[in-house]
């Protein structure tokens, strides 16, 4: 089929560069003309493993094309994928103005009828509103279908051609069949469809995120209750995640939850459900209890350090998960910015996303290195914030060796240490929810 996706975002180049690579003809479209200058010469704008030599093959192979137009012969194509951004308006609901332009440009360029798959995350009743305007500007060319990505950055490609699940909003038989075909290949083993209408179809990929993020932050909230009662998060996730009704998944504490999707998304469910005059008391307290945990790491450095006036603080881990330079909504920028306020200086490292942090924080008093024992030159605290597997198990000896102070501290954001080990090495340990062992002992 020849098919176009509107964005090569992480979402968008993936989408464009899978469907490339199960055989389609693909043109990949983005109005940044410089992400597509740069894919053109072969560079890749985002860091996903495995991404840049799959769109190199397929780019060699003539199967995937990159433009700033809807040129021939792609203005007959019979899908055109919409992954746009979409993110949040100061209230919290979701920014379609990407989602429209996209599809104004479908409507007044695309020469033939097709179907509009919307990928983005949108609010329960944007495929509607879709359809009313390309009816608009297009009548009876177009149907719009719901298609929301489930892909997780840093193993997107994995979820692409081996997805959990592909859920579908369509309304007519014609459609439901099209993207029957369409994703039949990635479906060999066993059909994983889930095919509805547009509605539930955009509402489960909202309810999918939000479900996630409330784990995550009932788990951080627990880890506060652990740190003032000295009980242990790692035996709490245990005992609770034995459950085989709730599973182990999703039960971490850390730093609160970060990344392009759940902050945002959590927002607009609430959003969606005060505009609706249905109030939707877990969302808005998933969203409060992560906002929460940002400051709760902060006074954990605090209590840890003291005055944090002319400190200097190490960071392992920049970006919002391993295995991703995104630091879209990272804990690592709201930390940093508490830091420097209060007078410190952040030296961080990343192995990828070392360049969007310093861009995205766009302040004096950070640096970034390149060698994770470099950050630590001088420095008077470690802060894990990624769990890269470069941190998981570190000369401890040498962080110590490298820290400033008689018992610096090493602040495992990310509970990936043992709490002995660190302190067998004369670092002061400090996690979440985790006691160190002085205060187990004590
Ligand atoms: N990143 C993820 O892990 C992920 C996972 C699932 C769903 N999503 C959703 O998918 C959507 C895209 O996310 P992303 O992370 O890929 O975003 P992104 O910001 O990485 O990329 C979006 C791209 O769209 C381009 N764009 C904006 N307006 C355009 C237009 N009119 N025509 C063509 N291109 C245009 C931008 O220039 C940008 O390159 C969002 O709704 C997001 O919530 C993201």
């Amino acid at each position: 089929m020849r098919l176009t996706t509107f964005g090569v975002g992480y979402v968008g180049l993936v989408t464009g560069t899978g469907l490339a690579e199960i055989g389609h003809q693909v043109l990949c479209l983005d109005v940044d003309a410089e992400k597509v200058a740069r894919l053109e010469r072969g560079e890749i704008p985002i860091y996903e493993p495995g991404l840049g030599d799959l769109v190199k093959r397929n780019e060699r192979s003539g199967r995937l094309h990159f433009s700033t137009q809807l040129t021939a012969p792609y203005d007959q194509s019979e899908l055109y994928f919409i992954a746009v951004g979409t993110p949040p308006l100061p209230d919290g609901s979701a920014d379609l103005r990407a989602v429209f332009s996209a599809c104004e440009t479908i409507a007044t360029t695309a020469k033939k009828a097709a179907l509009v798959v919307v990928k983005s995350t949108v609010p329960v009743g944007t495929c509607d509103l879709v359809q009313e305007r390309l009816e608009e500007l297009a009548p009876g060319r177009f149907e719009v279908v719901s298609n929301p990505e489930f892909l997780k950055e840093g193993s997107a490609l994995e979820d692409f051609f081996k997805p959990d699940r592909i859920v579908v909003g369509a309304k007519s038989d014609r459609a439901k069949a099209t993207m029957r075909t369409l994703y039949a290949p990635l479906q060999l083993n066993g059909e994983r469809l889930v095919i509805t209408d547009p509605l539930s179809s955009e509402l489960v990929k909202y309810a999918s995120n939000t479900m996630l993020a409330m784990r995550v932050s009932f788990m951080n909230e627990l880890s506060r209750l652990c740190h003032v009662t000295g009980a242990n998060i790692h035996s709490v996730r245990a005992g609770v995640g034995a459950d085989s009704r709730i599973g182990r998944k999703f039960l971490y504490a850390g730093p609160g939850y970060g990344g392009s999707c759940f902050p945002k998304d959590v927002q607009a469910l609430a959003a969606l459900g005060r505009a609706k005059g249905v109030p939707l008391r877990l969302a808005e307290a998933t969203h409060l209890a992560n906002d929460d945990q940002a400051l709760f790491l902060v006074n954990l450095v605090r209590e840890s350090l003291g005055s944090l006036e002319g400190k200097r603080i190490a960071f392992w881990g920049l970006a919002f998960k391993p295995e991703t330079d995104d630091v879209r909504e990272a804990p690592s920028l709201k930390l940093a910015e508490a830091l420097l306020d209060a007078g410190a200086h952040v030296v961080g490292h990343d192995p990828e996303g070392a360049k969007n942090f310093v861009k995205a924080l766009n302040r004096d008093g950070v640096s970034v290195v390149d060698s994770e024992y470099d950050a630590l030159n001088g420095s008077h605290a470690v802060i894990v914030l990624t769990e890269w597997r470069c941190y998981r198990a570190p000369d401890f000896a040498e962080i110590r060796a490298r820290l400033a102070g008689d018992r610096p501290v090493a602040l495992d954001a990310r509970n990936i240490w043992s709490p002995a080990e660190v302190e067998a090495s004369g670092l002061h340990y400090v996690g979440i929810g985790v006691p160190s062992t002085a205060r187990a002992r004590s």
